[in-house]
């Protein structure tokens, strides 16, 4: 074992539980459980896989106290005793299967305004009548599937009192069900952060008066019952980062009090739906998110306190201990991306690691009420089941054979990835000087330049497992016929489109992928056309060069679930551009024009009433989508004998697409 991690695998007491090391997995809602919030035979497989990663505490997923508080469809529930067996089964199943298995603790939530009457089969109800939604960024997001005309119902306070009674027989039940902790989430604007924030409590009575008094209650009503040693852990957010919400010093205030109250561990995250992208952070909000909120309230209480937030390397986790600004770190994502980051950090293998990109796919899956899936990690959630997934990946093939891997994308490297582990000879030619296809190209932004993660590790990995890269070699078809392969994969990805429209000087016409990829240059004064993934990220990384912008658009500017800028990216990540990232830069937005063409002068568009008109600029870059780079199938078919395409070349999409096809082909042949 490396000791480098030495803090890291150190044992470490919370309450009377002792942790093996010092990593927790933190709740995440999957989407696995069944229509009524019971645990399904993917969902403890997923909790066994989880449980092998290594982690010391493991807390599953935010799970109802209350029917009426259901967070997602396929959200699970601990409101009835008929549920305890379910959960039991998740825990026998970790107990029983993983050798040396964490300590178990589970989320217990009520969501308070934040659902959908959809999934509570009832009306919304809250701490206050305040209305969801506050704030102009929130307005329309994938996450904002709770934009409601009207507000929430305040709790009576009798209802308030049945509420403390849910959370304390839910904590009885956990406890049934074999659980060592429970957790409560008190943290993204859910019921208690609603009852715990000034921004959202304004009620008259005595749980208005003394807005901690829900979760003191609580706390006191589940010592009752299981006695003042029963591990409680409370999970809030450091920060709501919203004016006149809760704030880091009102945090530090409540940490004293919970750890008077007799809690254990205090787990700190961040923000509420008004200020979402903290709840989740995108790649753009850094490393260690809420670590600096986790330390200053570290200094004010004697009992463990963790962080999280994109810990993407056991070594960045080392170095917050190390540091003492955390006693625990909580890693989730990362152990979605890649479940042996622990073990490769153990044994100093830090280049396997498949480090979370932070793209958000799986958020953006769970909130489309699909199951949680990861973009770069095919395995998680996959419908043959993780283990079985796992096995056809490493399954020798039947007869080894020679296959050549068209195009170094994200489809291209992980079909040669799983095909080379397999044992298949592969061979992948790449037509630029490096790997990557238009991952490099995204990575260009500033805001998602750690995608150069995810290319690194499939560089590392295609050279660990023998494939043979061939870059600056564009395959033809003559070249591939003479290679004689017994499989073609033709990952060759998509083209930028540039439109069919007059171009008075045709180098001032560019295209996005060319640009953010250095094969083109742009002048001072640049017009970006199209207003989608591509065309803002291309305007962000100009005006960042210092470049003055306009996007012209076809669509509205104005924000919401399917139109406005970017509205084919994940809400967390699209809140983050549009709201964080664009406010300063020099772009302007010219919106419900279309394109037209392109004079010396800039480019005309025909405006909503059909009206010609110049938005001046001395280049023009377009980014109005891609084409498929397919040519090679049709040219190759009846001349090797199997050949597959993927990826964009099949059909454009994004890095989800390409890689769990490339895994689906690799496995395959
Ligand atoms: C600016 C930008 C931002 C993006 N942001 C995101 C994002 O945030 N999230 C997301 O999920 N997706 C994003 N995407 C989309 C994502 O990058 C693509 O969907 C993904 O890269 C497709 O992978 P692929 O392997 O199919 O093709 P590509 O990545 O296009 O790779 C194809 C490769 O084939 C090579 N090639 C082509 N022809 C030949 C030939 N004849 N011989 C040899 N090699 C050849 C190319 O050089 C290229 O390297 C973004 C795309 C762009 C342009
Ligand atoms: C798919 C998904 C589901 C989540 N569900 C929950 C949840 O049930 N309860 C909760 O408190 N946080 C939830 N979170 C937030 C995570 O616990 C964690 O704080 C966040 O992902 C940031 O940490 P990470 O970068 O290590 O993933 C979820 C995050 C994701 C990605
Ligand atoms: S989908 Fe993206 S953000 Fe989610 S775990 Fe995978 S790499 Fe990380």
């Amino acid at each position: 074992m490396t000791t480098e991690l030495k803090k890291l695998f150190e044992p470490v007491q919370v309450g009377n539980m002792w942790l093996k090391n010092r990593v927790v997995y933190p709740p995440m809602v999957v989407n696995y459980s069944d229509p009524v919030g019971g645990v399904t035979p993917q969902l403890i497989e997923y909790y066994v896989e989880t449980a092998r990663a290594g982690m010391g505490l493991l807390t599953l997923e935010a799970t109802m106290v209350m029917e009426s508080q259901r967070v997602l469809s396929g959200a699970i529930g601990i409101h009835t005793t008929p549920m305890v067996p379910g959960l039991n089964a998740i825990v026998d199943a970790i107990r029983t299967e993983v050798p040396d298995p964490p300590k178990l603790s589970i989320q217990l939530i009520a969501v308070g305004r934040e659902t959908e009457p959809e999934f509570t089969g009832t009306e919304i109800v809250g701490a206050s009548d305040k209305p969801s939604i506050l704030h102009p960024v929130m307005k329309g997001t994938c996450i904002t599937r709770n934009l409601r005309d009207g507000a929430p119902r305040a709790l009576s306070t009798e209802e308030v009192v049945e509420l403390e009674d849910r959370f304390a027989d839910a904590a009885l039940r956990a406890s049934m069900a074999g659980f060592d902790a429970v957790e409560l989430h008190a943290a993204h604007g859910y019921m208690l952060a609603q009852f715990l924030s000034p921004f959202t409590n304004n009620r008259e009575d005595e749980y208005g008066k003394d807005r901690t008094l829900l979760i003191h209650n609580i706390i006191d009503k589940i010592h009752a019952r299981l006695g003042p040693d029963f591990p409680i852990i409370v999970r809030f957010s450091g920060d709501e980062y919203i004016p006149g919400a809760a704030t880091l010093e009102d945090r530090r205030e409540l940490a004293k009090k919970l750890q008077s109250w007799g809690v254990v561990g205090i787990s700190v995250t961040g923000g509420i739906y008004e200020s979402a992208p903290y709840i989740v952070a995108p790649s753009g909000l850094g490393v260690g998110v809420h670590i600096e909120n986790a330390s200053r309230i570290k200094e004010v209480v004697d009992i463990p306190v963790w962080g999280v937030g994109r810990i993407i390397d056991p070594r960045l986790a080392e170095k917050y201990l190390q540091e003492g600004k955390v006693d625990l770190v909580a890693m989730g994502r990362p152990f979605f991306a890649d479940r042996e980051i622990l073990k490769k950090g153990m044994e100093g293998r830090y280049s396997e690691i498949r480090k979370c990109i932070g793209c958000n796919t799986c958020v953006l899956r769970i909130f489309g009420q699909k199951k949680c899936k990861c973009a770069i990690n095919p395995a998680p959630g996959h419908h043959l089941g993780e283990v079985a997934f796992e096995e056809s990946c490493r399954r020798p093939a039947e007869k080894v054979k020679k296959v050549l891997v068209i195009g170094g994308g994200p489809g291209g490297m992980e079909a040669a990835r799983i095909a080379a582990q397999r044992g298949h000879h592969v061979t992948l030619w790449e037509k630029e000087g490096s790997l990557g296809g238009n991952v490099r190209a995204a990575a260009a932004v500033s805001f998602k330049e750690n995608f150069t993660d995810f290319i690194d590790f499939h560089v590392n990995e295609l050279k660990r497992l023998g494939v043979k890269t061939e870059l600056n070699k564009e395959a033809t078809e003559k070249d591939i016929v003479d290679f004689k392969p017994d499989v073609a994969i033709i990952a060759t990805g998509a083209e930028c489109i540039l439109p069919d429209i007059p171009i008075e000087k045709p180098d001032m016409a560019k295209r996005a992928s060319d640009v953010l990829l250095g094969k083109e240059s742009v002048g001072e004064n640049v017009v970006v056309v199209g207003g989608g993934l591509v065309g803002v990220d291309t305007a962000i990384f100009l005006a960042e060069a210092g470049k003055k912008v306009t996007i012209v658009t076809r669509r509205t500017s104005e924000f919401s679930p399917t139109t406005g800028l970017a509205p084919d990216t994940d809400g967390l990540t699209r809140i983050y551009i549009l709201f964080m990232k664009m406010p300063g830069l020099d772009i302007k937005i010219v919106d419900k024009s279309h394109y037209h063409r392109v004079t010396s002068e800039g480019l005309v568009v025909l405006d909503a009433d059909q009206k010609e008109k110049l938005i001046p600029g001395d280049t023009v870059v377009f980014a109005l989508g891609f084409t498929p780079n397919n040519h090679l199938k049709e040219a190759l078919m009846g001349k090797i004998p199997e050949v597959y395409t993927l990826g964009d070349s099949r059909e454009p999409r994004k890095i989800f697409d390409a890689v769990h096809e490339g895994a689906g082909i690799g496995r395959q042949i």
